[in-house]
């Protein structure tokens, strides 16, 4: 191993330039020669490769999105599109590619270390912690914590008005940031994609709240869920109880941005200094996580979306405690 590139790969996650630091200085360490690629799979096939030194991630650890820039690359998708990236790779003498991103992101890796003779390893970066193989992912402890203090914020103004609100956050096939955001604040109800909720039977305890005069209340509804996120929950609560007071708010790509929790940084450092290793191990073609606090690896073709089953005793813990 002499050459190897780094790159980051669909939604920036807030601990990503933590993990391109720890792989550029991880690789310095060893000897190697480390180059960035700008804007993901779409950089390597423009070429956009370069190479980076130890000072090029000084003072970047604590910066939300990354200095990598990001993008979606429908080219990637098609062999064609793979081959010139392995062409591109070659005219840099790169023998590991390091991809931060999630599963669509692995995906096109798999295919790619697949067909041509570079190996890559994946690092899990996106706020939704809905990827196989890892307890967390990159960027998910970020988003919560700006999930909280908005949802903290918009509770003292439902305080002071009695009113009902119905928060989205983010999520597209995966309700983590709403379960553990809506516990986090004393959500009253959270929904989510991974457990089918009644509306009607939120709307009947609504009532019940109402008729026992607790009339400040929260949902967090995660943008994935079937209902069709908090504008429509909102509107079927408002078609039944016109009589609550009901205010909805998305909170959208905050969630996304920010300087990364301690957790995230340490997260992504360790993960990043473990990818260089496990190229330089031999080790081929995974994804690495962390499971119960140790470095783990997931083959790329396992390492997709993770529609977990959720334990029902979170919505009972969610149940009682917000009573
Ligand atoms: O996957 C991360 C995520 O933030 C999802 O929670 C959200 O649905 C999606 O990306 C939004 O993507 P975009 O920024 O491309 O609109």
């Amino acid at each position: 191993l002499n050459n190897i590139a780094v790159l980051t790969s669909g939604g920036d996650a807030p601990g990503m330039n933590a993990a391109v630091r720890a792989v550029v200085r991880t690789g310095i360490y060893h000897q190697l020669n480390v180059f960035g690629v700008m804007y993901g799979y779409r950089g390597i096939l423009k070429n956009e490769i370069f190479p980076m030194e130890s000072k090029s991630v000084a003072n970047i650890i604590q910066r939300g999105g990354t200095i990598l820039k990001t993008a979606r690359c429908k080219e990637f998708y098609e062999y064609e599109g793979r081959k010139k990236a392995y062409e591109n790779l070659k005219k840099h003498n790169i023998d590991g590619l390091i991809v931060i991103g999630g599963d669509g992101s692995f995906n096109g890796a798999q295919k790619f270390s697949q067909e041509f003779d570079i190996p890559c390893i994946g690092l899990p970066g996106t706020i939704d912690k809905d990827i196989a193989g890892t307890d967390f992912t990159i960027g998910f402890d970020t988003a919560v914590n700006t999930a909280i203090e908005a949802i903290d914020k918009i509770r003292d103004t439902a305080d002071a008005h009695d009113r009902l609100f119905v928060i989205e956050v983010m999520g597209r096939d995966a309700g983590y940031i709403a379960l553990h955001s809506g516990i986090a604040t004393g959500a009253e109800h959270i929904m989510m994609p991974e457990r089918k909720t009644e509306l009607n039977d939120i709307i009947e305890e609504l009532q019940a709240n109402e008729r026992r005069k607790k009339l400040v209340n929260l949902i967090v509804v995660a943008e994935g869920d079937d209902t069709g996120g908090a504008n429509e929950v909102a509107r079927r609560i408002k078609e039944t109880c016109p009589q609550l007071d009901t205010r909805v708010c998305i909170l959208g790509h905050i969630q996304r941005g920010g300087s990364p929790t301690c957790t995230d940084r340490i997260l992504a450092s360790r993960m990043g200094y473990a990818a260089v290793d496990a190229l330089l191990e031999g080790i081929h073609n995974v994804m690495i996580g962390i499971v119960n606090d140790k470095i783990h690896y997931t083959p790329l073709d396992k390492a997709v979306k993770a529609k977990q089953e959720i334990d029902p005793e979170w919505f009972k813990i969610v149940k009682i405690l917000a009573s």
